[in-house]
Order: C-alpha cells, then structure tokens, then sequence
C-alpha cells in the first residue's frame, strides 16, 4: 500500500466526515422517522378516540365486523323464545319478540333467571283493558293509565279478546323495575306507555280467569293473585 501522506490523509478524513454529504441523506431519513412517528401517533389516537365515543355512547365498546355480529346472531338464536308464566290461576305460555324488542327481551331474561318474577303480584286487574303485574314503573302515574282505561272502556271499543300482547312500561331512566303487563282488548293507543315484547300463545282463558277477579276503585284485586313462578323454554 502506498503511504498516504498525512496532508492527504486529514483532507480525505474530512471529505468523508464532509457535513453537507452526510446531511443530506440524514435529513431525509430523519424527516421520514418523524413523519412515521407523527402518522403513527394520530393513529393511535384516532382509535382511542373513536374508542372512548363509542364506549359513552353506549356504556360498553360497540363491535365491528363479521365474526362478531355472527357470535351475537347465535347468541340471540340460542336465547330460550318463550316463557311460561305459573299465576295462582294456571299456566299462561308467552311467545317472546326477540327479533324485535331485543333488548327487552335480554332484560326480561336476565331477571327471570334471578328470580325477579317470583311471587310478583298483578297489581291492577282492568277489564277489557289489561292486566299489571309488579309495581308500576310507568311514565307518568298509575292513575294516569286508569284514566286512559276509563276513556277506552266509555269508548266502548270491541271488548273482544284478540290482544293478548305482552309489555312492559316505558320507563323512567333511573328506574330499576320491571313491570308486566298482558292487554285483553286490542288497545290502539297503548304503544305510547308500553313496549310490547311478546304475546300470550296458550293459557288465553287463564287471562280472562284473572279478569274476572273482584277489584276495588282503584282496579286492585281484592284477594290476591300472581305469578308463581317463570320457566324459560326453547321451544313449546
Ligand atoms: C306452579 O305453581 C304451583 C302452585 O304453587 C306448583 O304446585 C307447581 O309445581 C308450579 N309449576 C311449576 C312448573 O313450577
């Protein structure tokens, strides 16, 4: 090797250490880093984000995609359908709306299988209007459903039993309760307070047996009568 000469030498040294050669590439490198930080930052708070407004907008995180919705389908497939209600005047079968008032009917579940529904009593007993069990969770007062069943039974609409359907009151959003309620007419109006979940498919004439009891002024049943007992079933 030839002997480089230490004037040669300091100049080579300081070509390769030269700052604008290495600052080039550098500063590119350097920018693309921090554009990939920033990019990824935004990412990541951008999903936090979107996270956190879905979390308030529902109280739990919100699911997306496939797999998912299809565990939920099964879940809501495997859901028993229908519920038979033991009332001191026999059994009465309820086909539950699951496709339609979902969530009500999780509820509904959800507190027969802790036993909510045992020993409730019907509590207001009207004829050709509706029978309530458990205390009245209603928008509103009680006396204001009374009313509202005076008004439909001085209407004189059909008292014919073709309803059967089965709510709940629409409640007030601090309300831990969970009333029921069976129509025995057809009662148009009713959506306004109560949310129907099912209807009554067997057990028609232990409704009517129920209607039948003796009640106060105030559509109270004067001996008592209730539910026993609910069994959930797949199938009836
Ligand atoms: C329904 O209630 C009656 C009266 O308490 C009871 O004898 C019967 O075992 C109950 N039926 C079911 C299926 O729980």
């Amino acid at each position: 090797m030839a002997r480089i000469k230490p004037q040669a030498l300091l100049l080579q040294s300081k070509r390769k250490k030269g700052p604008t050669r290495i600052g080039a590439s550098t500063i590119v490198l350097c920018n693309l880093v921090v554009a990939l930080i920033v990019l990824s930052i935004m990412a990541t708070y951008r999903h936090w984000y979107k996270r956190s407004m879905d979390q308030t907008e529902d109280g739990k995180s919100t699911f997306e995609g496939t797999d998912v919705r299809t565990l939920v389908d099964l879940k809501k497939y495997d859901l028993p359908g229908y519920a038979i209600l033991n009332t001191s005047k026999g059994y009465i079968t309820i086909e539950l709306y699951k496709e339609s008032s979902p969530e009500i009917v999780d509820r509904f579940l959800d507190l027969c299988q802790k036993g909510y529904f045992k020993g409730m009593p019907f509590n207001h007993v009207i004829k050709n209007y509706v029978i309530q069990g458990g205390e009245y969770q209603g928008l509103g007062a009680a006396e204001e459903l009374i009313s509202h069943a005076k008004l439909h039974l001085q209407l004189g609409t059909s008292p014919k039993h073709e309803a059967f359907m089965l709510g709940t009151s629409k409640i007030r959003l601090d309300s831990k309760g969970f009333d029921l309620f069976i129509t025995t007419a057809p009662i148009p109006d009713m959506n306004d307070k109560l949310t129907v979940f099912g209807r009554v498919i067997k057990g028609e004439d232990v409704v009517q047996e129920i209607e039948e009891v003796d009640t106060d002024e105030h559509y109270r049943p004067k001996s008592s009568v209730g539910i026993i007992n609910v069994a959930l079933k797949r199938e009836v």
